[in-house]
């Protein structure tokens, strides 16, 4: 039996809505506590309103009020070595402190696991922001 979250990212892909690109992704994202959430993507005919599965996974639980996330699973129709695209990466890191682990499904009962971290090194954060601000008094 393949990793619990995997196996929940992947009974989500049945409900992705893709007829443009017919790519199915899913996600399934665990608070600190143990709850999980999860999304799929869902494409628009205007191609960039589309949403991602782990953007949605992270807004229901955001909506929900959970805010502090220790791992997500993310797998594709095409079990290819699918892994969170940078926008969502950033997305994510705007929840998820290190130690976060990012679990890619591979196929089968296969995984390649990666940090937060590793994917998205240097992140814009909310102390970005505040050296910007002060910055602007130079
Ligand atoms: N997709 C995701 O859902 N998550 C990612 O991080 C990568 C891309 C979706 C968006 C689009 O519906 C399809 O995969 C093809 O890019
Ligand atoms: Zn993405």
């Amino acid at each position: 039996m393949a990793d619990e979250l995997v196996e929940k990212a992947r009974e989500v892909l049945s409900n992705a809505h893709v007829p443009y690109s017919e790519y199915r992704v899913g996600a399934a994202l665990r608070t600190v506590d143990g709850t999980v959430f999860v999304g799929c993507n869902i494409e628009n005919a205007n191609y960039s309103n589309s949403l991602h599965a782990e953007e949605v996974a992270v807004a229901e639980a955001v909506k929900n009020g959970y805010r502090e996330f220790d791992r997500i699973a993310v797998t594709s129709g095409v079990r290819d070595g699918v892994t969170p695209c940078g926008m969502c990466r950033q997305t994510l890191s705007e929840f998820c402190d290190e130690p976060f682990v990012v679990v890619c499904d591979e196929g089968g009962e296969r995984t390649s696991e990666y940090t937060l971290g590793e994917l998205l090194p240097n992140t814009i954060s909310e102390g970005t922001l505040s050296d910007a601000e002060r910055s602007a008094d130079r």
